[in-house]
C-alpha cells in the first residue's frame, strides 16, 4: 500500500479530506444496508432535525499502523456502545454496535493510504456520527437519519505536543445535573465554544468545568477527562454522573493498576485539594495525556510540582504504556487492539 504523500510528521490537529467514507440512512424505522462512497458533501433539506434542534451525536476514535505494520483500531466496541447510549438520549436510533465496527473496518481498509506510518507521530483519527435528516420544524425527534464515518490523519490536539498546558477555572458551566454531560452530542461542544474562544483570548489552553450545582468539585474540560496523581503516587480521576465517561481514562485506569502497580481510583475531586495534587493531565482520544502545568483559578495559580517543561513521571509512564499498547508494542489486554488488516 502506497502512502499518500502527507508530511505526517507536522501534522496538526485538523481535517484533511480523505478519499472514502461509510454512509447509512435510516428511513421507515430501519437502517439501510449502507456503503463507502467517496462524497464528502451532504444535502439536507432546509428544516432538517439536526439543523433545527441540534439532534446530533458523535464518536471519535483512532486508527493506529503498529511497529510490526498492522493497522489497528482502540477498543471501538466502547465507542459504539457509547453512541447507542448518546443516541438514546437524544431520541434517536441506535446505529447497530456491529454496525459500527464494520463502518470502522471498511473506512479504514478503504483509506489505508491515509493511516500514518508507525513512528511518524500521527495517527488517523474516526469521525462516526449520526444526525436528524428530515424536516422538523414543531419540537420532536426527526423519523429519518442518517449515520456518517470519516476519518482524517492527525497529530497531537494541543500545538507544543507534550508541552504543558495552562488552564483556568471556567465561569460557564459545562453540564447540568442530569443534562447530557454524560454523552457525546453535539450540543455539548456548541455550548463550549464561547468558553473555549474567551480561554485562549486570555492565553489559556483550555478550561477547566466545575460542577454546576455546587461549583466545588472537578469536573473535565471541553474534549478531555482529567487525570492526577497525588503527591503519594496514587492515580485519581473524578467521578461524575455529567462528564463522559472517557473510553481514554477508563483504559488508563486500568494501565495504572495491572500494568503499574499504581493505586488508581475514581473519586470526586474538589477544587480545593488540587493544591495536593503532584501531576495533572488531560486524556482522551484526541488528547492522548496532555500534561497540565497549571491552573489558574481567577488569579490563584496552583502550581503543579510537574512544572510547566515536561510531563510528570507517572504521567509519562501511564502514556508510554497506554501509547505502547496501541502501537503494538506492548501486549495489551485481551479484547483492547482490533485488527483491521
Ligand atoms: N470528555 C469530552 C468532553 C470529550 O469530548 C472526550 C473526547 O472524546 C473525552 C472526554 C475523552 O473521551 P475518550 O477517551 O473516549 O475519547
Ligand atoms: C475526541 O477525543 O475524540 C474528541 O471527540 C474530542 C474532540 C473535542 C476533538
Amino acid at each position: 500500500m502506497e502512502k499518500k504523500n502527507i508530511d505526517w510528521s507536522n501534522l496538526g490537529f485538523g481535517y484533511i479530506q480523505t478519499d472514502y467514507r461509510y454512509v447509512s440512512n435510516y428511513k421507515n424505522g430501519a437502517w439501510d444496508e449502507g456503503c463507502i462512497t467517496t462524497d464528502s458533501n451532504i444535502v439536507l433539506n432546509e428544516c432538517a432535525g439536526v439543523l433545527q434542534y441540534a439532534q446530533t451525536v458523535f464518536e471519535g476514535l483512532k486508527a493506529y499502523t503498529t511497529e510490526d505494520g498492522r493497522i489497528v483500531t482502540f477498543r471501538p466496541d466502547l465507542n459504539a456502545a457509547r453512541m447507542v447510549t448518546s443516541a438514546q438520549r437524544l431520541e434517536m436510533p441506535a446505529f447497530p454496535e456491529e454496525r459500527f465496527i464494520e463502518a470502522v473496518e471498511k473506512t479504514v481498509k478503504a483509506n489505508a493510504a491515509f493511516v500514518p506510518p508507525y513512528g511518524s507521530g500521527a495517527t488517523l483519527y474516526l469521525r462516526p456520527y449520526m444526525f436528524g435528516s428530515n424536516p422538523v420544524i414543531g419540537v420532536k425527534p426527526a423519523t429519518e437519519y442518517q449515520f456518517r464515518l470519516f476519518c482524517t490523519p492527525v497529530g497531537p490536539y494541543f500545538k507544543g505536543g507534550v508541552k504543558p498546558l495552562t488552564i483556568r477555572v471556567s465561569d460557564f458551566d459545562r453540564a447540568a445535573p442530569n443534562g447530557t454531560g454524560n454523552i457525546k452530542a453535539g450540543l455539548n461542544y456548541a455550548m463550549s465554544l464561547h468558553a473555549i474562544v474567551s480561554a485562549h483570548e486570555e492565553g489559556y489552553d483550555e478550561n477547566m468545568y466545575l460542577d454546576a450545582a455546587t461549583r466545588t468539585k472537578v469536573e473535565e474540560t471541553g474534549g478531555a477527562n482529567f487525570l492526577f496523581v497525588t503527591k503519594d503516587g496514587k492515580v485519581v480521576t473524578p467521578k461524575s454522573d455529567s462528564i463522559l465517561p472517557s473510553i481514554t481514562r477508563r483504559s488508563l485506569i486500568q494501565v495504572a493498576k495491572d500494568y503499574l502497580g499504581l493505586e488508581a481510583e475514581e473519586r470526586e475531586i474538589y477544587l480545593d485539594e488540587l493544591g495536593d495534587m503532584a501531576e495533572c493531565g488531560l486524556c482522551g482520544t484526541a488528547a492522548v495525556i496532555s500534561p497540565v502545568g497549571k491552573i489558574v483559578d481567577h488569579g490563584k495559580e496552583i502550581c503543579l510540582p510537574s512544572g510547566m517543561s515536561e510531563m510528570g513521571p507517572v504521567t509519562k509512564k501511564l502514556y508510554e504504556t497506554l501509547t505502547g499498547i496501541q502501537m503494538g508494542r506492548i501486549e495489551a489486554p485481551k479484547g483492547w487492539i482490533h485488527v483491521i488488516e
